[in-house]
């Protein structure tokens, strides 16, 4: 496990951003993961630039995001889908056919969990995983406890999760407590992975993924079985290692 310090947030999106540009440059028809959250915004807005003054062209990628709330159609502002359009994809030359998010409002979720792994398979599976993490160290929506082995399925919330979501949903608005999520045995196939962590309200959850055990109790801490981690954190999340 690589793991880089850097002065603050800016640096990290920066540093991150670099990554998948540099990946994407020398393999253009990259299979990108994908993730949510606060934390990769920077990096898209890195992105983002890169494309506009042409260091990068995403026409060939394809993506597929890590997780969604179950029951927000696409077109719901909380849909994770929505989020990627707005944050991503509707701002550079990616094939929106080639973009996947699963699906939050599918009549069958587990028949959709089974057909998204089937589809990053026929893929050639992800090239290079982009992450946040959860203060609890939840990968994806991978929540504490989730078997190190499990792949893409239906995942409750746990209150913590909920609790540090609502910040995005109005007060009357409906939050769900289920998601569908990749699994940890989905991310550790992945060929490489980029964990970004900033602030201090992550601290602990690093410590754990790098220094504590390995454990289902800390999701992320299943990283240090995979040969092709870096965790690109700010001075504040690195606080506590
Ligand atoms: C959500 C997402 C995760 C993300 C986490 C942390 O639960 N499912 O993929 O890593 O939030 O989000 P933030 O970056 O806003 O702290």
């Amino acid at each position: 496990m690589k793991v880089v310090i850097l002065k603050d947030a800016a640096a990290v999106a920066r540093y991150g951003a670099d990554i998948f540009i540099n990946h994407i440059n020398q393999k253009r028809d990259s299979v990108l993961g994908l993730a949510t959250g606060s934390t990769p915004v920077a990096l898209y807005k890195e992105l983002i630039a890169a494309y506009e003054t042409g260091r990068v062209s995403f026409k060939n990628v394809s993506s597929f995001n890590l997780d969604e709330y179950l029951g927000l159609p696409s077109t719901h502002p909380q849909s994770y889908r929505y989020f990627m359009k707005q944050q991503l994809f509707d701002h550079v030359d990616i094939d929106k056919t080639q973009t996947h998010v699963p699906a939050g409002d599918a009549e069958d979720p587990f028949a959709a969990c089974e057909a998204y792994e089937k589809n990053i398979k026929q893929k050639g599976g992800i090239d290079i995983q982009l992450l946040g993490i959860g203060r609890n160290g939840h990968i994806g929506f991978n929540e504490p406890s989730s078997s190190l082995k499990s792949r893409t399925r239906v995942k409750t919330l746990t209150r913590a999760t909920i609790d540090d979501n609502a910040r995005f949903f109005g007060p009357d608005e409906y939050q769900p407590h289920l998601s569908i999520t990749m699994g940890i045995g989905t991310i550790l196939e992945s060929k490489k992975v980029v964990l970004l962590a900033t602030g201090e309200n992550k601290a602990e959850a690093i410590k754990a993924t790098v220094e504590g055990p390995l454990t289902a109790a800390c999701p992320a801490s299943a990283l240090q079985l995979h040969e092709q981690v870096v965790l690109v954190i700010d001075e504040a999340a690195a606080s506590h290692l």
